[in-house]
């Protein structure tokens, strides 16, 4: 026997039937149903739309805005969301669209809620800048090797919860064999900035002590 499947919206004749047939078993087997599409189709709305990145999103370091050692940025303009976290002395999430840099190769971009969830939703870049502008060497979530060997998921996944996976120093990570002094040569030698070919004395012995360092450091296995 046919069973209408919507008993409130049937005619007389079908209306009889279900009263032989009971209405309580229809109305489980309507919530059965809907729940069995419903699912899939939630988990589907769940990913959200990429923010569009190309090398053109990338420009000169010091163009985005200093906080403590590194800088950030906003691509979706939402700079002062992003400021709040980045200089909030007890952490938070970043909000979509938010840039983090240290050096000039390597950044972190913020995608929508549940677009990675490993990653907390960062996208990893690494970059090659010159004169000319940047271009993407390596883009990805948990997947990225640095130049160096160095996966950096690996490494800013060990930054404490509150922290969002910025590790500055003290969040958890283990520490970059980088000083202060090479850091900050190497954001004031950014090929991309106006005047960067004027490096000061104390840069240039900076990135010289850095080049020796990694010529002394060779690259771990699967690295570039
Ligand atoms: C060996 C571990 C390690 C690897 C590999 C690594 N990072 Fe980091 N990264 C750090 C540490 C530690 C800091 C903080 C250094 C400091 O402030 O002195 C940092 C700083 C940063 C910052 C500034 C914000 C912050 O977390 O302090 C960004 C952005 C960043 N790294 C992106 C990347 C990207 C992109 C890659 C891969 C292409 C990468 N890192 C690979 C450990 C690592």
């Amino acid at each position: 026997m046919r069973r209408p499947l919507y008993p409130q919206s049937a005619g007389r004749a079908a209306r009889r039937t279900t009263a032989r047939t009971g209405p309580r078993r229809h109305a489980a087997l309507l919530a059965a149903v809907l729940l069995s599409v419903s699912v899939p189709a939630t988990l589907r709305a769940a990913t959200p739309a990429p923010i569009p990145i190309d090398a053109r999103s990338f420009g000169c370091i010091s163009a985005l805005k200093p906080v403590r050692g590194f800088f950030v940025g906003n691509l979706l303009g939402q700079l002062g969301a992003t400021l709040k976290v980045a200089k909030s002395t007890t952490g938070g999430v970043y909000p979509p669209g938010s840039v983090v840099q240290l050096v000039p190769t390597e950044v972190m971009v913020k995608q929508r809620p549940g677009f990675n969830a490993a990653t907390r939703d960062w996208e990893f870049f690494e970059l090659d800048v010159s004169r000319e502008g940047s271009t993407i060497r390596k883009r990805g979530f948990v997947e990225v090797v640095n130049r160096f060997g160095g996966n950096c998921f690996a490494c800013h996944v060990k930054a404490r919860p509150e922290w969002d996976f910025v590790c500055e120093t003290g969040h958890g990570c283990d520490p970059i064999p980088l000083t202060e002094a090479m850091i900050g040569a190497l954001q004031r030698t950014d090929p991309r900035c106006k005047g960067s070919d004027h490096v000061t004395e104390a840069d240039a012995a900076a990135l010289r002590q850095l080049s020796e360092l990694m010529q002394k450091k060779p690259p771990a296995p699967g690295g570039t």
